[in-house]
């Protein structure tokens, strides 16, 4: 049987860790596209050369023509430009939303049947306007965001309490912005909740609300902080990995359970928006969208959520 084949369109940062991950892990045969001239050829050529000592059975090319891309399985996005310290994700809308129209033509010319996984910023934006130029059905159109939100929130929760990051469950719904909701009341280490943990650490609940609340605001902020530390670019280890879930959940048919940046056709009150949402991912794509029981605190928090993606994919007049 033919080996499933991966796009990655955009061979930068991401795009490089990208390709070195799906090969590691023997996902599929993948193919980087980028605009710029030799640098994808020359970043994959690289990375195939690592294959007698890694060992992996994949091949690994690069390319400056769309066509290269025919019949892949999944393509995933990074193509476009990051934040520099001091800017929003929202600040990339103007220069990453060309770049993206002729990502998603090209997309739709040459890999019409791929599931697409969007990791370009503004991720909500940019999800919308790949699919609405795609045309390609919802359920084949996402974005990553909440698997890496989430794994930031699960981080700083196994750090804060020294217990193993396998054991952290931790969600973030919502926009990939300043807005996300990282769910405290479902955060748990191994089915206990994180904050009886917590006022079992610090003996009293003001305190562990105090350490959660900051726990909360670092998570909404990981982004900017990776920013700021760089001062040349953003994140792009965790945001490969967490994309990289995401294929394997689709190619392997895992039917994972991941925050998903997927369309919204009623689910939270929310009609024909793209929102960060918990999905089960198969060989179908989004498979499932999951509406999780919230509160009237956190839903208070995701309709602030889904306000500011309304406002910023309103801002495209698409
Ligand atoms: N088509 C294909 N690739 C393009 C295009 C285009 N029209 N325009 C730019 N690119 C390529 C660039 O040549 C570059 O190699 O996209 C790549 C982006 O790589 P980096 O600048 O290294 O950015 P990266 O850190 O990988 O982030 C990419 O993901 O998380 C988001 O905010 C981030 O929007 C940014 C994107």
């Amino acid at each position: 049987m033919a080996r499933p084949k991966i796009a990655l369109i955009g061979g930068g940062q991401i795009g490089g860790v990208l390709a070195q991950l799906c090969a590691l892990r023997e996902l599929g045969d993948v193919v980087m596209f980028d605009i710029v001239e030799n640098m994808p050829q020359g970043k994959t050529l690289d990375i195939a050369e690592a294959s007698p000592v890694d060992g992996f059975d994949v091949s690994v090319t690069g390319t400056n023509d769309y066509k290269d891309i025919a019949g892949s399985d999944v393509v995933i996005v990074t193509a476009g430009l990051p934040r520099k310290p001091g800017m929003s994700r929202d600040d990339l809308i103007g220069v990453n939303s060309k770049i993206m129209t002729s990502v998603a033509e090209g997309i739709r010319e040459n890999a019409p049947n791929a599931f697409v996984i969007v990791i370009s910023n503004p991720l909500d934006a940019m999800v919308t306007l790949c699919q609405k130029v795609t045309g390609f059905p919802s359920e084949r159109v996402c974005g990553q965001a909440g698997v890496l939100d989430s794994a930031r929130f699960a981080a700083f929760i196994a750090w804060e309490l020294g217990v193993s990051v396998k054991d952290v469950t931790a969600i973030t719904l919502g926009g990939h912005g300043d807005t996300m909701v990282p769910l405290v009341r479902y955060a748990n280490v191994a089915g206990i909740p994180v904050m009886e943990l917590l006022e079992q650490k610090y003996g009293n609940a003001a305190k562990a609300e105090e350490v959660m609340t900051a726990m909360v605001e670092r998570t909404k902020n990981a982004g900017g902080e990776v920013v700021k530390l760089l001062g040349n670019g953003s994140a792009f280890y965790s945001p490969a990995s967490s994309a990289v879930a995401m294929a394997e959940s689709f190619l392997k048919d895992q039917k994972r359970v991941l925050p998903t940046c997927a369309l919204l056709q009623g689910q939270y009150g929310v009609d024909n928006f793209y929102v960060g949402v918990h999905c089960v991912i198969g060989a179908g794509g989004i498979e499932k969208i999951i509406e999780m029981k919230l509160d009237a605190g956190e839903q208070a928090l995701m309709d602030n959520s889904v306000a500011a993606v309304k406002e910023l994919v309103g801002s495209m007049n698409l």
